[in-house]
């Protein structure tokens, strides 16, 4: 069974079954990465685009990889040497696109909505990699999934998400995702980065760091976004380290088997301090690792994948 649409733009439209299936087809796809030879037959003959207008380390690459383990052709479009310098449109570099053979167009852009409106032009699949404020949906799926392996569930747990939550889309699309799998969701911030009204989402609003990491099962900390700030949000960046920077000392306040979690990249010594970075609780590389076998599920299922299980021996 594939999913029973053409794109993947946000989670907030996903139904929990959904969710699910991608969860669960990312498994096997974990197994293949852990072989000693990567390889896996499953995408023979499509074509996979990442279209990037921001940068990206993890999300690209992981995509990239993704493709090429299951022997899809992986293309890699770096906007700022390509013509959309000389002014092509998103909807005319898309068809382009199409038009040379493209299965799936992965896109990154700086513009909420972006992916939704090239998703309209097409009939290839496209994939949102992050849409400005908007939504990051692999990315929560990912954490998802690490979750999952981690604890066993979803449902029932404390995830405190701390950070910049006005300007994350990360936060937003892990709001979505981990409300709808029956996750108790806080959000942690100075009043100046949380959205208003964001309690109607279903989560827990809190200012101060110490109340919103009490017992909580997961620590999911985001990163300071220097290029989104405008000023004056918080007073300098010490000080937002000083205030709500995730400390040692702070995440004895979490559950002692709280798993500590970043989407990366990190600001060490900001957001989060080294030594909690890289701790024993910090998952935050298994979460790199699991980007490749969720992005690998998702480009399995939206290709109309059969039954996972066969696809993976
Ligand atoms: N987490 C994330 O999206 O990282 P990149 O910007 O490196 O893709």
């Amino acid at each position: 069974m594939g999913l029973n649409r053409k794109d993947l733009l946000g989670i907030r439209d996903l139904s929990v079954e959904e969710i699910g299936l991608i969860l669960e087809t990312a498994e096997p796809m974990k197994d293949i990465i852990r072989r000693q030879i990567k390889k896996v037959p499953t995408l023979r003959g499509k074509a996979v685009i990442n279209l990037f207008y921001e940068p990206s380390t993890r999300t690209r690459t992981s995509f990239e990889l993704a493709g090429k383990y299951m022997s899809a052709d992986t293309i890699n479009i770096s906007t700022s040497a390509s013509s959309v310098v000389k002014g092509e449109t998103l909807k005319d570099t898309g068809k382009t696109l199409e038009v040379m053979g493209a299965d799936v167009v992965v896109i990154r852009h700086s513009a909420s909505g972006a992916p939704h409106i090239l998703a309209k032009h097409l009939t290839a699949s496209v994939i949102n990699a992050g849409d400005g404020f908007h939504e990051h949906p692999t990315q929560a799926l990912l954490d998802m999934f690490t979750i999952k392996e981690q604890k066993g569930r979803i449902e029932g747990l404390k995830v405190a998400i701390v950070g910049d939550i006005m300007f994350s889309r990360v936060a937003r699309s892990n709001i979505w995702g981990l409300t709808k799998m029956g996750a108790e969701v806080r959000v942690i911030a100075p009043a100046t980065l949380l959205p208003p009204e964001i309690e109607k989402l279903g989560v827990k609003a809190f200012t101060s760091i110490e109340e919103g990491l009490c017992e909580a099962d997961v620590v999911m900390v985001l990163r300071i976004q220097m290029e989104r700030q405008q000023n004056g949000l918080f007073p300098t960046i010490r000080e937002y380290s000083r205030l709500y920077g995730v400390t040692a000392e702070r995440l004895k306040l979490a559950h002692p088997d709280s798993l500590v979690m970043h989407p990366g990249p990190m600001n060490r010594g900001i957001e989060i301090a080294p030594d909690v970075a890289d701790g024993l609780q910090a998952v935050i590389n298994e979460q790199v690792t699991n980007g490749v076998a969720v992005r690998m599920a998702l480009l399995y299922l939206l290709t109309g994948g059969g039954n996972p299980h066969d696809t993976v021996n």
